[in-house]
Formats: structure tokens, sequence, C-alpha cells
């Protein structure tokens, strides 16, 4: 396969390897982020943040603006619907001299978020979308902003041309696009062929999204669409080395899987970022403390790390418990133990 990504600039920001991993609450802390850029990834996002809990200090909405020096390019995703929430929210974050870019969230699907206008709820207010871009553009001094949106509401209000012309009017550097329609939330086959058709009706960078499960597909979006650099999400949890992988394709060598080895390191590399993380967290939002707390946000990534192996229903049972750091991998070493079950690889990412 030929190598098509290409790097990229977003206003004046210039990506080297337009290969995103896409914001992910819950997941996409600077501690799974920073593990994704040393495997390959071309620049990361934070997962959404409440421009009004930013705007009136909530601590727990600013430590997911946490981030680590070695964390570039970075962008800072911000959602809300008030744009004077959202400038302010835009200026406090340029402000901080962290980030290299604001993304602006237009495709959540969670009800208390669509519901209230936020997220995806501003595909259905064009003219309010683009007056937030607007006025965050403004706000972001010389950061570039772009836009996280979809393709469409449900299968009956396809108006992404439409919405992505006017963010485009108001002064965005870039599109993320996922090919699904909010009501699909992330399920069912993403729509490709309107991510090329956004691609060919927009001078601004667009960033193809949903649908990318192995590395191979990545590059064959950018090869049918034409879209300026791919986001991915899923295929990555548990599975950092996943960036690795599509660099050596891209460069047409056969990727190596990640030894037991390398899982077993990667995962305790990841536990101890997470500890770091937690130790700057104040003792109100560390109720159980750093290292238990530290346990409890790796818990999720877990079962995506150990996909595969034959014990993971063993770790399983007892992951709703609490545990220290000790226990925790004393457990997780006793199901690499077990071996990978043959078949699909490990590393092979849900559907
Ligand atoms: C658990 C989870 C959390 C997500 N959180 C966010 C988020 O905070 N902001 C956002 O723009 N998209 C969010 N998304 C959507 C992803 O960024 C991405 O658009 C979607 O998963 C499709 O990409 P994929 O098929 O590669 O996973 C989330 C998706 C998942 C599965």
């Amino acid at each position: 396969m030929s190598i098509s990504l290409q790097p990229l600039a977003i206003g004046p920001l210039r990506v080297e390897w337009p290969v995103f991993l896409a914001p992910m609450a819950g997941y996409t802390d600077a501690a799974f982020r920073s593990l994704c850029l040393e495997e390959g990834c071309g620049a990361v996002v934070t997962e959404m943040v409440n421009a009004y809990g930013l705007v009136v200090g909530h601590v727990r909405t600013e430590h997911y603006l946490d981030t680590w020096p070695m964390e570039h390019p970075i962008g800072a995703q911000i959602y809300g619907s008030d744009p004077a929430v959202m400038e302010e929210a835009a200026g406090r974050i340029a402000a901080l001299g962290l980030f290299d870019f604001i993304d602006i969230n237009a495709g959540c699907p969670m009800p208390k978020i669509r519901n209230r206008g936020d997220g995806a709820g501003l595909m259905k207010t064009p003219e309010l979308l683009a007056e937030i871009t607007r006025r965050v553009k403004a706000a972001a001094g010389p950061l570039p902003v772009t836009v996280k949106t979809r393709i469409g509401w449900d299968a009956d209000s396809i108006h992404v041309l439409e919405n992505t012309a006017g963010v485009e009017e108001a002064g965005a550097d870039a599109l993320f696009l996922h090919g699904r329609v909010a009501m699909a939330r992330h399920s069912g086959p993403a729509n490709w062929g309107l991510l090329a058709e956004v691609k060919r009706a927009r001078r601004i960078p667009v960033i193809g999204n949903g649908g990318i499960r192995l590395p191979e597909d990545a590059l064959r979006m950018v090869a049918e669409t034409g879209v300026d650099g791919v986001m991915v999400g899923r295929a990555a949890l548990g599975n950092p080395w996943w960036f690795r992988q599509l660099r050596w394709l891209a460069a047409n060598r056969t990727p190596p899987l990640p030894s037991v080895e390398d899982v077993r390191t990667l995962i305790r590399e990841h536990l101890d970022r997470e500890v770091m993380l937690m130790e700057r967290r104040g003792p109100k939002d560390l109720k159980l403390g750093v290292e238990l707390t530290a346990c409890l946000v790796l818990r999720a990534h877990l079962v995506r790390y150990l996909r595969g192996f034959r014990g993971i229903r063993t770790l399983a049972v007892h992951l709703e418990e609490r545990q220290d750091k000790a226990t925790l991998l004393g457990r997780i070493d006793e199901v690499l133990a077990t071996g990978r079950r043959a078949g699909p690889s490990a590393a092979e990412p849900d559907a």
C-alpha cells in the first residue's frame, strides 16, 4: 500500500503524522494519551470538558485538562451551547499555554448532553454552532479551532454539508467528522461516502473518523475518501500499539504484534502514570486515596488490554473489588500467565 498520510496544517499548527487519538470520556486522560503518543500516534485531544464547569472553576472539570509537557500536538475539547460561556472557556484554555488547538464538541449523542442543546444538539442549531465557532475562534488567539461533528442527526436529517459550510465560514481551521449519525451513537457502519463528499466541498482539512478497526482501515479511509487525516477511538483502547502498527504498514512493512511481555510492561507503565496523575489531585477528589483511585481508573482499560487471554474471566470477577496496586498487578500477572487463546489476535479491537 502506498503512503497516503501526509503532514497536515491546521491553521498555523503543523501535524506531522495526521493520525489522531479520538477523545473518549473516561479513557483518554494524560496517562493513556501519552502512551499512545509514544507508540506513534500523531496527535491527541482531551476528553470533552464542560465549558461552564471551566468558567465557574469546578476543580473536577479542570482535572480533565491535566496534561503532561510531552503531549503534543494536543487539543482541548470543550462542550456547551452558550456562546459567551464557550468563548470564555476558550480564552481560559488559550491562556494556560498548554494546548495546541481547541476543539468544539458538536457530536456527543448522550441524552443528557444533546437534550440541552450541547454536543450533537448543536447540529440542530447550525447558526448557533457557527456563532460559537466564531466566538471561540476570537477568544483562542493564535490557537487553531476545530469542530468535531457527525454526518447528521438521524438517517432523515443529514445536513452535514450545510453545517460544515457554516463552521468553515465562521473560521474553523479543521473538521473532525464522524461518519455516523448521532442517533446511531457508536454502532453500525460509518458512511465514508459522506466523508468524501464533505472533503470535496470544504477548503479546510477534514479528518475522518468512524469505522476504523484495523490499521489497514485507516489507509483505506484516506485512499477511498481523500480525507486529510484519520481519528481513531475504540481500536486504540487496550491497544496503543495500534499506532505503531499503522506506521509500519504505511511504510510497507509487516507490523509486529505486542508480546505478552510488552503487554505486561505497558499495563504497569499505564498504572504508574495514573498514580502520577492522581497525585496531582486534592484530597476532595480522592476519597479512596491515590493508589485505589488509580487502580479504579485503570480497570476500564484492563479488560481491553487483556482481551484474548485465557484467564480474563477470573480477573473480571475481581474487577468490582477495591484493590491496591500490588494485588491488582498480581492478578494481572496471573491472567498473562494463562497465555493467549488461539484465533483472532488479542490486539484486534472489538467491533
Ligand atoms: C467511551 C467513549 C467515550 C467518548 N467520548 C467522547 C468525547 O468525550 N468527545 C467526543 O468528541 N467524542 C467522544 N466519543 C466518540 C469518539 O471520539 C469517536 O468519535 C467514536 O468512538 C467513533 O470512532 P471509533 O469508531 O474509532 O471509536 C466517545 C466514544 C466512546 C466509545
